[in-house]
């Protein structure tokens, strides 16, 4: 775990090295310099909680290697399969900016690489500082396919918060006794929901709650009056999570590579595709202390693990087998923890925030149950009512194409994807309190891969409702290619002449999650072309279509144009 324990160091070095290259580097695109990175993705044998079993990892490594940057850099990262399955590697919160074949999302973007192939995703930091992560984007690979990407300010700008002492990267995972992939196939094939994992990890240890894990547990080392910067990257699959450290505050200072104005907490939330910067003063008398990671569920009736996992903040000076003092985590289903975090993120630099709309869209997200059409019920309609479990935007459950979306669309192709996804609901009902979407009850959803197309520099005014169609849910809300401004959320169904939106600080991030039967209001321009996901980052909603798919469209000039892809894009 070295790799993950650097100081600001490297911090310097990366300082440093620029200065000696900007004289002879040339303007964007290109970069202030490049860094070339290499992905062999490999199943690796791994003990954890009393088994072995098979994983597939990055390099061997779990979590993976952390990719280091600098703000403008050009990353360049050949990426090998040598697993079994198909991959793809996504770069989470990258804005991608004129570089959407090197986005990752599978069927979206690219076709999957298959076991053998190779590819190489290049492309440029433009404007971007901070913590973001990498993952796989196919299947349920990224339960054990992630890792931090870390992209360093600028040199000469300075930092705005408290200059820590160290920086730690500190990664939240779920862990399966079980071939990811494979669960995805069975959880699909059986119309029902995922069972919960085996274990919680932070930086790839369940620690001492678990079986067989009392040393399978990461350990930060602090100096006793030291601030520390902690990286934290919920890279879970199907949860969202509380964090805290015990008898310690948290100042945020940075959400999804966005800098906010500092908030200290006791605790915090994250779904998953969340990162946040946590300063940490080590100011407690010395001892060991907890990290823990638990549970945050909002659903109705879904089982989940409920055992925290813990890490330790250890004091250079405490005894090394003296007991941890236990972190307090709220209750699994606090919501208003969840709301007190994120009333407490406000933007830092908002100057950006669109103050006119061109397009407003209203997206209805929950989950459905249809009706069941197998000739096996007992087998494939383990849903509620024995139905089949789905999930939708607006009612629609997106459906991944054979080719990638954005091949579809760049070459003329047709028949892959329609342009007809709704901007708003087909009926406005009551949303939240589960009523029916077409009378008298109904909770089945439609098939499609439907697509919403936007003009270049569109200013977009979105509008996310949860829905109590079978149980209202904190859905964590990813958007590629784009940050987007938070302008606004609440419980309940959105009111326009109520609603109210905050255009002054809102937070800039890249995933929301949506309040447990409520909304969110967000905004972005669409000035970077391309085809963009929207899904949600529980990666078992996805499966079941919590979806849509942007088309940006080229605007003027080659600036505002996508480029051709790459020659070795792989082919389905
Ligand atoms: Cu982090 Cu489409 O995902």
């Amino acid at each position: 775990m070295a790799n993950l324990v650097t100081s600001f160091m490297l911090w310097l070095t990366l300082i440093s090295y620029a200065y000696t290259t900007v004289h002879a580097s040339p303007e964007w695109p290109r970069g202030r310099s490049t860094r070339f990175y290499d992905f062999k993705i490999q199943t690796k044998t791994v003990n954890k909680l009393c088994n072995s079993n098979q994983i597939v990892t990055v390099n061997n490594m779990f979590p993976g290697p952390v990719v280091y940057a600098q703000q403008g850099d050009r990353l360049i990262v050949k990426v090998a399969n040598e697993s079994p399955h198909n991959a793809t590697i996504h770069w989470h919160g990258v804005r991608q900016i004129l570089s959407c074949w090197f986005d990752g999302p599978s069927y979206i973007t690219q076709c999957p690489i298959q076991p053998g192939q190779t590819f190489t995703y290049e492309f440029t930091l433009v404007n971007q500082k901070g913590t973001f992560f990498w993952h796989a984007h196919v299947s349920w690979l990224r339960a054990t396919v992630y890792g931090a990407l870390v992209v360093y300010p600028k040199p000469a700008v300075p930092y705005p918060f408290k200059y820590p002492y160290e920086e730690h990267i500190v990664i939240l995972g779920e862990y399966w006794l079980q071939d990811t992939v494979q669960l995805e196939r069975q959880v699909l094939a059986s119309g029902g929901g995922p069972p919960p994992s085996n274990a919680y990890t932070i930086n790839g240890h369940p620690g001492p709650n678990y079986n067989c894990s009392a040393n399978d547990v990461y350990k930060i080392d602090v100096v006793p009056g030291k601030t520390y910067l902690l990286r934290l990257i919920n890279a879970g699959l199907n949860m969202e999570n509380f964090f805290a450290i015990a008898n310690h505050k948290l100042t945020i200072v940075e959400a999804d590579a966005e800098y906010t104005k500092p908030f200290t907490t006791d605790r915090v939330m994250l779904g998953p595709g969340q990162t946040m910067n946590v300063l940490v003063t080590a100011d407690q008398p010395i001892g060991k202390y907890s990290m823990a990671m638990g549970p945050y569920m909002s659903a109705q009736n879904v089982p989940f693990q409920n055992i925290s996992a813990i890490a330790y903040f250890q004091y250079v000076g405490a005894m090394p087998n003296s007991l941890s003092l236990p972190a307090r985590l709220p209750s699994f289903n606090d919501n208003l923890a969840v709301k007190t975090v994120m009333d407490g993120l406000r933007g830092l630099d908002t100057s950006a925030v669109p103050k006119e709309i061109d397009t407003n869209l209203f997206l209805t997200i929950g989950l459905n149950v249809n009706k069941c059409r197998s000739k096996n019920p007992q087998q494939n309609c383990q849903g509620q009512n024995n139905g089949t479990m789905a999930a939708s935007m607006n009612n629609v459950s997106f459906i991944k194409p054979t080719v990638s979306v954005l091949e579809a669309y760049y070459k003329g192709i047709e028949g892959f994807f329609t342009d007809n996804f709704p901007g708003a609901p087909l009926r406005f009902y009551d949303f939240v309190s589960g009523a029916p979407n077409n009378a008298p009850i109904d909770t089945n959803s439609m098939n499609g891969t439907r697509v919403k197309v936007l003009e270049y520099g569109t200013r977009v005014h979105l509008v996310l409702q949860d829905t109590g169609t079978v149980t209202t849910e904190n859905h964590p809300i990813h958007l590629h290619g784009y940050s987007f401004y938070v302008v606004g959320y609440g419980t309940g169904n959105y009111n326009p002449q109520t609603a109210n939106l905050n255009l002054v600080d809102p937070p800039h991030m890249n995933t929301i999650g949506v309040p447990v039967g409520g909304w969110a209001a967000i905004r972005f321009v669409a000035d970077n072309p391309g085809v963009w996901f929207m899904h949600c980052h529980f990666d078992v909603h996805q499966s079941w279509g919590l979806a849509t798919v942007f088309i940006v469209k080229n605007g003027k000039g080659h600036l505002e144009t996508l480029p051709h892809p790459p020659a070795d894009m792989p082919r389905c």
